[in-house]
Protein backbone atom coordinates (compact mmCIF):
# COMPACT_ATOMS: atom_id res chain seq x y z
CA UNK A 1 0.00 0.00 0.00
CA UNK A 2 1.05 3.27 -1.03
CA UNK A 3 1.68 5.50 1.89
CA UNK A 4 0.23 9.44 1.82
CA UNK A 5 3.37 10.68 1.64
CA UNK A 6 4.65 8.18 -1.30
CA UNK A 7 4.11 10.91 -4.02
CA UNK A 8 7.77 11.60 -4.83
CA UNK A 9 9.35 8.13 -3.84
CA UNK A 10 9.81 5.25 -6.61
CA UNK A 11 9.67 2.84 -4.48
CA UNK A 12 8.19 0.80 -1.06
CA UNK A 13 9.57 1.39 2.18
CA UNK A 14 11.80 -2.06 2.75
CA UNK A 15 9.70 -4.36 5.19
CA UNK A 16 12.58 -3.98 8.11
CA UNK A 17 12.04 0.31 8.01
CA UNK A 18 8.40 -0.37 8.10
CA UNK A 19 8.51 -2.08 11.27
CA UNK A 20 11.66 0.09 12.65
CA UNK A 21 10.01 3.71 11.38
CA UNK A 22 6.10 2.50 12.67
CA UNK A 23 5.15 4.23 16.22
CA UNK A 24 1.20 3.12 15.61
CA UNK A 25 1.63 0.39 17.75
CA UNK A 26 2.19 2.33 20.45
CA UNK A 27 0.76 5.81 19.45
CA UNK A 28 -2.49 4.65 18.85
CA UNK A 29 -3.53 5.34 22.37
CA UNK A 30 -3.81 8.91 21.48
CA UNK A 31 -6.45 7.71 19.00
CA UNK A 32 -9.22 10.44 20.81
CA UNK A 33 -6.49 13.19 20.87
CA UNK A 34 -5.83 12.62 17.58
CA UNK A 35 -9.58 12.58 16.49
CA UNK A 36 -10.52 15.81 18.16
CA UNK A 37 -7.48 17.21 16.85
CA UNK A 38 -8.54 16.31 13.35
CA UNK A 39 -12.19 17.36 14.48
CA UNK A 40 -11.06 21.67 15.98
CA UNK A 41 -8.73 21.65 12.81
CA UNK A 42 -11.77 21.06 10.34
CA UNK A 43 -14.13 23.14 12.22
CA UNK A 44 -11.78 26.18 12.12
CA UNK A 45 -10.75 25.50 8.18
CA UNK A 46 -14.68 25.85 7.61
CA UNK A 47 -15.08 29.23 9.20
CA UNK A 48 -11.91 30.02 7.70
CA UNK A 49 -14.11 29.07 4.31
CA UNK A 50 -10.53 27.22 3.43
CA UNK A 51 -13.23 23.91 3.14
CA UNK A 52 -16.44 24.02 2.91
CA UNK A 53 -19.44 23.37 5.92
CA UNK A 54 -20.49 20.27 4.02
CA UNK A 55 -17.28 19.15 3.78
CA UNK A 56 -16.31 19.70 6.99
CA UNK A 57 -19.69 18.09 8.39
CA UNK A 58 -19.07 14.61 6.00
CA UNK A 59 -15.30 14.79 7.41
CA UNK A 60 -16.23 15.05 11.13
CA UNK A 61 -19.00 12.04 10.65
CA UNK A 62 -16.09 10.42 9.03
CA UNK A 63 -13.73 10.92 12.11
CA UNK A 64 -16.62 9.97 14.62
CA UNK A 65 -16.94 6.67 12.62
CA UNK A 66 -13.24 6.06 13.17
CA UNK A 67 -13.01 7.10 16.40
CA UNK A 68 -16.30 4.32 17.38
CA UNK A 69 -14.66 1.64 15.34
CA UNK A 70 -11.39 1.82 17.39
CA UNK A 71 -13.22 2.25 20.28
CA UNK A 72 -14.94 -1.33 19.48
CA UNK A 73 -11.91 -3.20 18.20
CA UNK A 74 -13.53 -2.97 14.79
CA UNK A 75 -10.23 -1.26 13.37
CA UNK A 76 -7.22 -2.93 14.07
CA UNK A 77 -3.82 -0.96 13.06
CA UNK A 78 -1.05 -2.99 11.02
CA UNK A 79 2.68 -1.41 10.39
CA UNK A 80 1.33 0.18 7.24
CA UNK A 81 -1.18 2.98 9.55
CA UNK A 82 2.58 3.86 10.39
CA UNK A 83 1.39 5.90 13.03
CA UNK A 84 -2.02 7.13 14.92
CA UNK A 85 -2.32 10.54 12.36
CA UNK A 86 -1.70 8.06 9.04
CA UNK A 87 -4.24 5.65 10.44
CA UNK A 88 -7.11 8.04 10.95
CA UNK A 89 -6.46 9.83 7.96
CA UNK A 90 -6.03 6.71 5.70
CA UNK A 91 -9.23 5.56 6.84
CA UNK A 92 -11.27 8.34 6.48
CA UNK A 93 -10.07 9.05 3.18
CA UNK A 94 -11.06 5.31 2.27
CA UNK A 95 -14.38 5.82 3.97
CA UNK A 96 -15.14 9.20 2.84
CA UNK A 97 -13.63 9.50 -0.43
CA UNK A 98 -11.64 12.38 -1.98
CA UNK A 99 -13.49 15.09 0.37
CA UNK A 100 -10.88 12.97 3.44
CA UNK A 101 -8.13 14.18 1.55
CA UNK A 102 -8.50 17.78 2.28
CA UNK A 103 -8.07 17.12 6.29
CA UNK A 104 -4.47 17.70 6.27
CA UNK A 105 -4.29 21.12 4.66
CA UNK A 106 -2.73 23.70 7.07
CA UNK A 107 -1.34 20.67 9.14
CA UNK A 108 1.79 18.62 9.40
CA UNK A 109 2.44 15.71 11.35
CA UNK A 110 5.28 17.44 13.33
CA UNK A 111 2.69 20.00 14.46
CA UNK A 112 -0.15 17.01 14.74
CA UNK A 113 2.10 14.81 16.43
CA UNK A 114 2.63 17.62 19.16
CA UNK A 115 -1.29 18.27 19.60
CA UNK A 116 -1.62 14.78 20.52
CA UNK A 117 0.69 14.73 22.73
CA UNK A 118 0.02 17.78 24.46
CA UNK A 119 -3.48 16.64 24.99
CA UNK A 120 -2.60 13.50 26.08
CA UNK A 121 -0.13 14.80 28.83
CA UNK A 122 -3.33 17.31 29.84
CA UNK A 123 -5.28 14.11 29.96
CA UNK A 124 -2.20 12.34 32.42
CA UNK A 125 -1.93 15.16 34.46
CA UNK A 126 -5.36 15.64 35.37
CA UNK A 127 -5.72 11.87 36.48
CA UNK A 128 -2.12 11.68 38.66
CA UNK A 129 -3.90 14.91 40.56
CA UNK A 130 -6.91 12.70 41.54
CA UNK A 131 -4.73 9.89 42.89
CA UNK A 132 -2.14 12.35 44.64
CA UNK A 133 -5.17 14.02 46.15
CA UNK A 134 -6.78 10.95 47.24
CA UNK A 135 -3.35 9.84 48.92
CA UNK A 136 -3.07 13.02 50.97
CA UNK A 137 -6.47 12.83 51.94
CA UNK A 138 -5.74 9.58 53.70
CA UNK A 139 -2.50 11.06 54.93
CA UNK A 140 -4.71 13.65 56.84
CA UNK A 141 -6.55 11.06 58.07
CA UNK A 142 -4.19 8.71 59.39
CA UNK A 143 -2.33 11.83 60.59
CA UNK A 144 -5.87 12.75 62.68
CA UNK A 145 -5.52 9.23 64.02
CA UNK A 146 -2.26 9.31 65.26
CA UNK A 147 -2.17 12.90 65.95
CA UNK A 148 -0.90 12.44 69.50
CA UNK A 149 0.54 8.77 69.37
CA UNK A 150 4.58 8.90 70.41
CA UNK A 151 7.20 6.97 68.14
CA UNK A 152 11.12 7.17 67.57
CA UNK A 153 11.97 9.97 65.32
CA UNK A 154 15.49 8.98 63.38
CA UNK A 155 18.36 10.90 62.11
CA UNK A 156 21.38 8.81 60.64
CA UNK A 157 18.78 5.88 61.49
CA UNK A 158 20.00 6.20 65.27
CA UNK A 159 17.77 7.33 67.71
CA UNK A 160 17.07 11.08 67.48
CA UNK A 161 13.90 12.56 69.59
CA UNK A 162 10.36 11.15 70.53
CA UNK A 163 7.90 12.51 67.39
CA UNK A 164 4.03 12.07 67.08
CA UNK A 165 3.14 9.81 64.23
CA UNK A 166 0.99 12.46 63.10
CA UNK A 167 3.70 14.56 62.31
CA UNK A 168 5.54 12.23 60.56
CA UNK A 169 2.64 11.93 58.00
CA UNK A 170 2.25 15.66 57.98
CA UNK A 171 6.09 15.29 56.63
CA UNK A 172 4.82 13.13 53.90
CA UNK A 173 1.90 14.73 53.34
CA UNK A 174 4.72 18.15 52.39
CA UNK A 175 6.55 16.25 49.81
CA UNK A 176 3.07 14.76 48.00
CA UNK A 177 1.98 18.93 48.30
CA UNK A 178 4.86 19.71 46.41
CA UNK A 179 4.82 17.28 43.97
CA UNK A 180 0.78 18.20 42.92
CA UNK A 181 2.10 21.70 43.01
CA UNK A 182 4.65 21.03 40.60
CA UNK A 183 2.13 19.14 38.09
CA UNK A 184 0.10 22.59 38.47
CA UNK A 185 2.81 24.59 37.71
CA UNK A 186 3.69 22.14 34.77
CA UNK A 187 0.49 22.13 33.38
CA UNK A 188 -0.11 25.92 33.14
CA UNK A 189 3.37 25.99 31.62
CA UNK A 190 2.64 23.83 28.51
CA UNK A 191 -1.41 24.95 28.06
CA UNK A 192 -0.75 25.61 24.49
CA UNK A 193 -1.74 24.64 21.18
CA UNK A 194 0.85 23.79 18.80
CA UNK A 195 -2.09 23.24 16.35
CA UNK A 196 -1.29 25.01 12.96
CA UNK A 197 2.29 25.67 13.49
CA UNK A 198 2.68 23.39 10.61
CA UNK A 199 5.62 21.60 9.24
CA UNK A 200 8.48 23.93 11.02
CA UNK A 201 7.33 27.67 9.97
CA UNK A 202 3.44 27.95 10.09
CA UNK A 203 1.23 28.78 6.74
CA UNK A 204 0.33 30.74 3.60
CA UNK A 205 -2.85 29.97 4.54
CA UNK A 206 -5.49 32.01 6.40
CA UNK A 207 -5.53 29.67 9.49
CA UNK A 208 -6.99 30.91 12.94
CA UNK A 209 -4.92 29.26 15.56
CA UNK A 210 -6.20 30.67 18.12
CA UNK A 211 -9.95 29.49 17.45
CA UNK A 212 -8.63 25.73 17.19
CA UNK A 213 -6.56 26.53 20.43
CA UNK A 214 -9.92 27.88 22.07
CA UNK A 215 -11.72 24.59 20.88
CA UNK A 216 -9.48 22.58 22.45
CA UNK A 217 -9.57 23.71 25.50
CA UNK A 218 -6.03 25.48 25.71
CA UNK A 219 -4.82 29.07 27.22
CA UNK A 220 -3.70 30.08 23.97
CA UNK A 221 -1.32 29.15 20.71
CA UNK A 222 2.17 28.49 21.34
CA UNK A 223 4.45 32.01 19.75
CA UNK A 224 6.46 30.32 17.40
CA UNK A 225 5.83 27.12 15.32
CA UNK A 226 9.74 26.41 15.08
CA UNK A 227 9.65 26.23 19.01
CA UNK A 228 6.70 24.03 19.37
CA UNK A 229 7.44 21.47 16.96
CA UNK A 230 11.23 20.84 18.35
CA UNK A 231 9.91 21.22 21.88
CA UNK A 232 9.47 18.60 23.80
CA UNK A 233 9.96 20.29 27.31
CA UNK A 234 6.58 19.62 28.63
CA UNK A 235 7.05 15.71 28.71
CA UNK A 236 10.66 16.50 30.32
CA UNK A 237 8.67 18.59 32.80
CA UNK A 238 6.15 15.72 33.56
CA UNK A 239 8.87 13.28 33.46
CA UNK A 240 10.80 14.93 36.17
CA UNK A 241 7.29 15.15 38.38
CA UNK A 242 7.33 11.71 37.96
CA UNK A 243 11.12 11.03 39.07
CA UNK A 244 10.36 12.95 41.96
CA UNK A 245 7.50 11.73 43.28
CA UNK A 246 8.44 8.39 42.77
CA UNK A 247 11.63 9.05 44.56
CA UNK A 248 9.33 9.86 47.52
CA UNK A 249 6.69 7.42 47.14
CA UNK A 250 9.84 5.11 47.69
CA UNK A 251 11.40 6.86 50.59
CA UNK A 252 8.35 6.07 52.44
CA UNK A 253 7.39 2.64 50.82
CA UNK A 254 11.42 2.20 52.19
CA UNK A 255 10.17 3.12 55.76
CA UNK A 256 7.32 0.83 55.58
CA UNK A 257 9.81 -2.17 54.82
CA UNK A 258 11.82 -1.53 57.83
CA UNK A 259 9.10 -1.27 60.16
CA UNK A 260 7.38 -4.43 59.48
CA UNK A 261 10.57 -6.03 59.98
CA UNK A 262 10.49 -8.34 62.53
CA UNK A 263 13.39 -6.36 64.25
CA UNK A 264 11.13 -2.95 64.62
CA UNK A 265 7.84 -4.41 63.90
CA UNK A 266 6.64 -0.79 64.77
CA UNK A 267 3.62 -1.67 61.94
CA UNK A 268 1.67 -4.17 60.89
CA UNK A 269 1.05 -4.38 57.15
CA UNK A 270 -2.46 -5.57 56.33
CA UNK A 271 -2.18 -9.19 54.62
CA UNK A 272 -3.83 -8.23 51.57
CA UNK A 273 -1.09 -5.81 50.84
CA UNK A 274 2.02 -8.52 51.29
CA UNK A 275 2.81 -11.60 49.84
CA UNK A 276 4.18 -15.62 51.32
CA UNK A 277 6.94 -17.74 50.10
CA UNK A 278 7.00 -20.37 47.97
CA UNK A 279 9.03 -22.56 50.37
CA UNK A 280 9.57 -20.60 53.64
CA UNK A 281 5.96 -21.20 55.04
CA UNK A 282 5.76 -19.06 57.54
CA UNK A 283 6.59 -15.98 55.33
CA UNK A 284 4.52 -12.72 55.09
CA UNK A 285 6.82 -10.08 53.34
CA UNK A 286 5.45 -6.60 52.47
CA UNK A 287 6.64 -6.95 48.38
CA UNK A 288 4.16 -4.12 47.44
CA UNK A 289 6.61 -1.62 49.63
CA UNK A 290 9.27 -3.17 47.64
CA UNK A 291 7.91 -3.00 44.05
CA UNK A 292 7.32 0.19 44.70
CA UNK A 293 10.68 1.46 45.72
CA UNK A 294 12.03 -0.54 42.33
CA UNK A 295 9.47 1.39 40.33
CA UNK A 296 11.32 4.36 40.67
CA UNK A 297 14.17 3.06 38.94
CA UNK A 298 12.13 3.02 35.81
CA UNK A 299 10.98 6.10 35.92
CA UNK A 300 14.22 7.77 36.50
CA UNK A 301 15.06 5.15 33.44
CA UNK A 302 12.53 7.35 31.41
CA UNK A 303 13.50 10.77 32.49
CA UNK A 304 17.09 9.54 31.33
CA UNK A 305 16.08 8.16 28.30
CA UNK A 306 14.11 11.50 26.90
CA UNK A 307 16.97 13.77 28.24
CA UNK A 308 19.31 11.79 26.38
CA UNK A 309 16.91 11.65 23.26
CA UNK A 310 16.48 15.31 23.18
CA UNK A 311 20.45 16.52 23.69
CA UNK A 312 21.88 17.79 20.82
CA UNK A 313 19.18 18.13 18.48
CA UNK A 314 18.91 20.44 15.69
CA UNK A 315 15.67 22.73 15.58
CA UNK A 316 13.34 21.83 14.15
CA UNK A 317 11.93 18.30 13.99
CA UNK A 318 13.79 15.52 13.97
CA UNK A 319 12.50 11.51 13.64
CA UNK A 320 14.54 10.86 17.10
CA UNK A 321 11.98 12.72 18.74
CA UNK A 322 9.12 10.01 18.09
CA UNK A 323 10.94 8.26 20.66
CA UNK A 324 9.18 10.51 23.48
CA UNK A 325 6.05 8.26 23.83
CA UNK A 326 6.59 5.30 25.34
CA UNK A 327 8.75 6.75 28.33
CA UNK A 328 5.87 9.26 28.67
CA UNK A 329 3.18 6.51 28.61
CA UNK A 330 5.10 4.26 31.05
CA UNK A 331 5.74 6.87 33.52
CA UNK A 332 2.51 7.96 33.82
CA UNK A 333 0.49 4.40 33.94
CA UNK A 334 3.39 3.47 36.61
CA UNK A 335 2.93 6.61 38.63
CA UNK A 336 -0.99 6.46 38.63
CA UNK A 337 -0.66 2.87 39.67
CA UNK A 338 1.95 3.26 42.25
CA UNK A 339 0.49 6.11 44.26
CA UNK A 340 -3.23 4.43 44.30
CA UNK A 341 -2.08 1.07 45.42
CA UNK A 342 0.23 3.43 48.15
CA UNK A 343 -2.66 4.91 49.41
CA UNK A 344 -4.44 2.15 50.11
CA UNK A 345 -1.40 -0.17 51.81
CA UNK A 346 -1.39 2.86 53.73
CA UNK A 347 -4.66 3.00 54.83
CA UNK A 348 -4.29 -0.70 55.73
CA UNK A 349 -1.63 -0.68 57.88
CA UNK A 350 -1.75 -0.03 61.35
CA UNK A 351 1.73 0.93 63.75
CA UNK A 352 1.93 -1.24 66.54
CA UNK A 353 2.36 0.57 69.79
CA UNK A 354 3.21 -1.77 72.05
CA UNK A 355 6.12 -2.98 69.97
CA UNK A 356 7.14 1.25 69.58
CA UNK A 357 6.62 1.98 73.91
CA UNK A 358 9.42 -0.15 75.28
CA UNK A 359 12.26 1.48 72.41
CA UNK A 360 11.08 4.99 73.71
CA UNK A 361 12.88 4.43 76.76
CA UNK A 362 15.93 3.74 74.71
CA UNK A 363 18.90 6.00 72.84
CA UNK A 364 18.07 8.55 75.14
CA UNK A 365 15.45 10.44 73.09
CA UNK A 366 14.72 13.14 75.76
CA UNK A 367 18.34 14.01 75.84
CA UNK A 368 17.84 17.43 74.07
CA UNK A 369 15.26 18.35 76.05
CA UNK A 370 17.28 18.15 79.26
CA UNK A 371 19.65 20.48 77.70
CA UNK A 372 16.81 22.54 76.91
CA UNK A 373 15.61 22.44 80.40
CA UNK A 374 19.02 23.69 81.57
CA UNK A 375 19.12 26.51 79.25
CA UNK A 376 15.81 27.57 80.99
CA UNK A 377 17.45 27.87 84.02
CA UNK A 378 20.37 30.19 82.30
CA UNK A 379 23.30 27.43 81.54
CA UNK A 380 24.84 28.29 77.88
CA UNK A 381 22.94 25.78 75.56
CA UNK A 382 26.90 24.73 74.45
CA UNK A 383 27.73 23.91 78.38
CA UNK A 384 24.55 22.51 78.59
CA UNK A 385 24.92 19.87 75.61
CA UNK A 386 28.02 19.22 77.31
CA UNK A 387 26.56 18.53 80.57
CA UNK A 388 23.87 16.17 78.83
CA UNK A 389 26.59 14.64 76.73
CA UNK A 390 28.52 13.24 79.95
CA UNK A 391 25.20 12.65 81.75
CA UNK A 392 24.83 9.64 78.79
CA UNK A 393 28.16 8.94 78.93
CA UNK A 394 27.60 8.29 82.81
CA UNK A 395 24.64 6.51 81.97
CA UNK A 396 26.43 3.97 79.86
CA UNK A 397 29.65 3.57 82.56
CA UNK A 398 26.76 2.50 84.87
CA UNK A 399 24.84 0.42 82.94
CA UNK A 400 21.92 2.49 83.04
CA UNK A 401 19.37 3.24 80.21
CA UNK A 402 17.77 6.50 81.24
CA UNK A 403 18.91 9.55 82.04
CA UNK A 404 16.49 10.05 84.90
CA UNK A 405 17.97 6.83 86.68
CA UNK A 406 21.16 9.24 87.57
CA UNK A 407 21.15 9.84 91.16
CA UNK A 408 21.81 13.59 92.37
CA UNK A 409 25.49 12.27 93.43
CA UNK A 410 26.14 11.13 89.78
CA UNK A 411 24.88 14.75 88.64
CA UNK A 412 26.61 16.73 91.12
CA UNK A 413 29.86 15.06 90.10
CA UNK A 414 29.57 15.64 86.57
CA UNK A 415 27.98 19.69 87.19
CA UNK A 416 27.52 21.82 90.10
CA UNK A 417 25.00 23.25 88.98
CA UNK A 418 22.37 19.95 88.18
CA UNK A 419 20.61 17.57 90.34
CA UNK A 420 17.40 15.49 89.77
CA UNK A 421 15.19 18.25 90.33
CA UNK A 422 16.33 20.34 87.60
CA UNK A 423 15.74 18.12 84.81
CA UNK A 424 12.42 19.03 84.86
CA UNK A 425 9.70 17.03 83.12
CA UNK A 426 11.52 14.55 80.93
CA UNK A 427 8.93 12.36 80.09
CA UNK A 428 8.67 11.13 76.34
CA UNK A 429 4.98 12.28 76.61
CA UNK A 430 6.23 15.85 77.93
CA UNK A 431 8.79 15.98 75.68
CA UNK A 432 6.47 15.53 72.83
CA UNK A 433 3.64 17.56 74.46
CA UNK A 434 6.74 20.68 74.44
CA UNK A 435 8.12 20.47 71.23
CA UNK A 436 5.07 23.47 70.19
CA UNK A 437 6.98 25.66 68.40
CA UNK A 438 5.98 26.16 64.25
CA UNK A 439 5.82 23.30 62.10
CA UNK A 440 6.89 21.02 65.99
CA UNK A 441 6.13 17.42 66.21
CA UNK A 442 3.55 18.70 69.70
CA UNK A 443 0.00 17.34 68.94
CA UNK A 444 -1.27 20.63 69.18
CA UNK A 445 0.72 22.03 66.08
CA UNK A 446 -0.04 18.38 64.32
CA UNK A 447 -3.62 19.30 64.76
CA UNK A 448 -2.70 22.96 62.81
CA UNK A 449 -0.92 21.19 60.62
CA UNK A 450 -3.90 19.02 59.41
CA UNK A 451 -5.98 21.86 59.74
CA UNK A 452 -3.70 23.74 57.26
CA UNK A 453 -3.52 20.95 54.82
CA UNK A 454 -7.14 20.26 54.58
CA UNK A 455 -7.52 24.04 53.58
CA UNK A 456 -4.86 23.67 51.22
CA UNK A 457 -5.52 20.40 49.65
CA UNK A 458 -9.99 21.63 49.10
CA UNK A 459 -8.38 24.83 47.62
CA UNK A 460 -5.53 22.65 45.63
CA UNK A 461 -8.64 20.57 44.09
CA UNK A 462 -10.62 23.41 42.70
CA UNK A 463 -7.45 23.77 39.96
CA UNK A 464 -9.13 22.74 36.63
CA UNK A 465 -6.64 20.08 34.96
N1 LIG B 1 5.05 9.51 14.30
C1 LIG B 1 5.82 10.73 14.34
C2 LIG B 1 6.15 11.13 15.77
O1 LIG B 1 5.56 10.63 16.65
C3 LIG B 1 5.11 11.83 13.69
C4 LIG B 1 5.57 12.07 12.33
C5 LIG B 1 6.46 13.21 12.26
N2 LIG B 1 6.74 13.73 10.96
C6 LIG B 1 7.58 13.21 10.05
N3 LIG B 1 7.81 13.89 9.02
N4 LIG B 1 8.19 12.09 10.21
O2 LIG B 1 7.02 11.91 16.02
Amino acid sequence: MASLWGGRFEKDMDEVVKYYNASIFYDQRMYNEDINGSIAHVTMLAKQGIVSEAEKDQIVAGLESIRADIASGAIVFTVEDEDIHMGVESRLIQRIGDVGKKLHTARSRNDQCQLDTRLYVKKEIGEVLQCLYRLEGVILEKAEQYADKITVGFTHLQHAQPITIGFLFMAYFQMFKRDIQRLQDGLERMDYSPLGACALAGTTLPIDRHYTSQLLGFTAPCENAMDVVSDRDYILDFLSAAALSMMHLSRWAEELAWWNSTEFAYVAIDDSFCTGSSIMPQKKNPDMAELIRGKVGRVYGELMQLLTVMKGTPLSYNKDFQEDKESLYDAADTWKATVDIFAKMLLRSEFRMDQIEPQLQRGFLNATDVAEHFVVQGIPFREAHSIVGRMVKACEVKGLTRLEDLTDEDLQAIDSRVTRATLGDISIKACVENRTSFGGTAPSEVLRQIEAGKAWLAEAMQFQA
